[in-house]
C-alpha cells in the first residue's frame, strides 16, 4: 500500500503503459482517474479496477483541450477533493521520416507530447499547491535523450522537451512541495511499439542496442512510476529515470 490515500490522475491510461501503471497505483491503494480519448477501453480499465474493490474514475481527456482538462480535473476535486500525483503519460508517435519537414506532423506530435503535458500540469498545479504536496511525473522516452534512425526526429525533439519541461517545473515549484520527474523508457511492448515486434530487423536492431538483451514490458516502467509517486522519492525531482534496458548506458 505504498500510495495509500492518495488521488493519482494517469493520461493515456487506456492502453499500453499508462494502463498499467492506473493498476499498479491501484493495487497500491491510490484512487485513480484515467483520462484518454479512448473512451470503451479507458472505462474497461477503470471498470476492471472498480470490479476489484478500488476507487477509481474515467473522464474523457484530449490532453490538448483546456476545456477536457478542466472538466476532469473538477469531477476529480469535486469527488476525491484533491490531486497528489499526475501521471503525463499519453503520448503518439507520430508518421514515419521522409527527410521532409511535414509542418502538420510536426504539430500533431507536438500538441500531444508536450503541449498537452504543459496543460496538464498547469492544470494540476493550483491543487497541488492548496495541498501543499504534488508529485508530476511525464512520461518522455530514452528518445528524448539519444537519436535513432527509425524515428521521427519530431518524437526526439518532442521527447527531449518533456525532459527538459520537467525541470523547469521541479525548479519552479520545489518551494511549494511539487516534485516533478521525467521517465526514459526503451522499446515497451505495447501497440505504440508494435512496428518494432512486426518487423524482424527492426526487431533485431532493437535488441543489438539493449544489454539486458530484452524488450521492456509495462511493468517494468509502471513500477518506476510506484516510486516517484510515493514517498519513497520525496527528495527527488527534477531527475529523469531510464528504464531502457541499459540502450543509453552505450
Ligand atoms: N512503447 C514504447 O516503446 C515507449 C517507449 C518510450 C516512451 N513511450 C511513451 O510512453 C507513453 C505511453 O505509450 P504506450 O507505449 O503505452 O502507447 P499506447 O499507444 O499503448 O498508449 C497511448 C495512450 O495514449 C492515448 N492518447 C493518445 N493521444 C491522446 C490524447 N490526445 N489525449 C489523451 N490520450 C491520448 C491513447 O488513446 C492510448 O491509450 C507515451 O508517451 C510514449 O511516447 C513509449
Amino acid at each position: 500500500m505504498r500510495l495509500l490515500g492518495k488521488v493519482a490522475i494517469v493520461t493515456g491510461g487506456a492502453s499500453g503503459i499508462g494502463a498499467e501503471i492506473a493498476k499498479v497505483f491501484s493495487s497500491e491503494g491510490a484512487t485513480v482517474i484515467i483520462g484518454d480519448i479512448d473512451d470503451e477501453l479507458g472505462s474497461a480499465v477503470v471498470n476492471s479496477l472498480i470490479s476489484k474493490g478500488a476507487e477509481a474514475m474515467y473522464s474523457h481527456l484530449d490532453v490538448r483541450s483546456e476545456r477536457d482538462w478542466n472538466r476532469m480535473i473538477g469531477h476529480t476535486v469535486e469527488r476525491f477533493q484533491k490531486v497528489d500525483v499526475l501521471v503525463n503519460n499519453a503520448g503518439i508517435s507520430g508518421a514515419a521520416w521522409h527527410m521532409k519537414l511535414d509542418i502538420q506532423a510536426w504539430d500533431a506530435v507536438m500538441n500531444v507530447n508536450i503541449f498537452g503535458c504543459l496543460l496538464g500540469i498547469q492544470m494540476v498545479i493550483p491543487h497541488m499547491i492548496d495541498l501543499g504536496f504534488g508529485s508530476i511525473i511525464n512520461m518522455s522516452s530514452q528518445m528524448g535523450l539519444v537519436g535513432s534512425t527509425s524515428t521521427h526526429p519530431s518524437y526526439n525533439a518532442s521527447k527531449g522537451a518533456v525532459r527538459a519541461l520537467s525541470k523547469g517545473i521541479a525548479v519552479q515549484y520545489a518551494k511549494e512541495n511539487i516534485r516533478c520527474n521525467s521517465i526514459h523508457p526503451g522499446p515497451i511492448d505495447t501497440a505504440m511499439a508494435s512496428d518494432i515486434f512486426k518487423n524482424p530487423d527492426l526487431m533485431s536492431g532493437a535488441l543489438s542496442k539493449i544489454p539486458l538483451g530484452r524488450i521492456g514490458n509495462t511493468c517494468d516502467v509502471a513500477y518506476g512510476a510506484l516510486f516517484l509517486a510515493s514517498d519513497e522519492s520525496s527528495y527527488i525531482t527534477g531527475s529523469e529515470l531510464v528504464i531502457d534496458g541499459g540502450w543509453t548506458a552505450y
